[in-house]
């Protein structure tokens, strides 16, 4: 009887371990680590310094920005660089005007309608451009850059707004305004990791 018991008792303790399933670290290469970090130390940036992204460097940003995946390749995007005063104020007018007068570069990410996709798939461009702003975001991190993330689509008001003061062609729906700039401020990344948020399928 004692022996069930205790065996009992331990089929009870590895069934209760293996349902706590513990957080099981991978050993990454300082490469790999490198990569991960960057991904985990990016950050909204609202405050610049008073100093211009050099032309190389916004370069390094578009290139991230077209490397992303896109549905059947269409890489659906245009991408209009505001590197000037004048013109990254034009897009003050609207919400976050502060902000963005302050920004010294602005990267309004576009979707290029003549080259979505038909039908169902058409919205697919959100994702693509999507991907591309985070993209662009990651990028601005690794080189010691800091961007944030201003949304434009799907809020019909912001569409118009961005797209009359930068008088858009008719066929580029703005996604959103990526501000960047050499960061004023440095926030702790948030820890946004919860093992709620997951499940699997067993
Ligand atoms: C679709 C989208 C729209 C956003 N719009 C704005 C915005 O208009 N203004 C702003 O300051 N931040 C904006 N953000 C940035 C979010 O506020 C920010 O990503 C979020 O608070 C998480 O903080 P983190 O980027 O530092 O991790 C936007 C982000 C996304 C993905």
């Amino acid at each position: 009887m004692t022996r069930i018991i205790t065996l009992l008792t331990l089929v009870a303790l590895v069934g209760i371990s293996s349902c706590a399933q513990p957080s099981q670290q991978a050993t990454l290469t300082p490469e790999q680590q490198a990569a991960i970090d960057n991904i985990m130390t990016r950050t909204s940036i609202r405050s610049w310094e008073d100093k211009a992204v050099p032309a190389e460097l916004v370069e390094v940003l578009l290139r991230a920005g077209m490397a992303a995946p896109t549905a059947v390749n269409r890489q659906p995007w245009h991408f209009v660089v505001l590197d000037k005063r004048e013109k990254i104020d034009l897009l003050a007018s609207g919400r976050g005007g502060g902000m963005v007068r302050k920004a010294p570069l602005a990267i309004v990410v576009c979707g290029d309608m003549t080259l979505a996709l038909e039908g169902d798939a058409r919205e697919f461009w959100v994702q693509d451009a999507s991907a591309a702003t985070e993209n662009i975001l990651l990028a601005a991190n690794a080189v010691g850059l800091g961007a944030v993330w201003t949304g434009v689509y799907p809020i019909a008001d912001r569409v118009n707004q961005v797209r009359e003061a930068l008088s858009l062609n008719e066929s580029l729906v703005p996604l959103c305004v990526i501000l960047v700039g050499y960061p004023h401020e440095h926030p702790t990344p948030k820890d946004k990791w919860n093992p709620d948020k997951v499940s699997r399928l067993n």
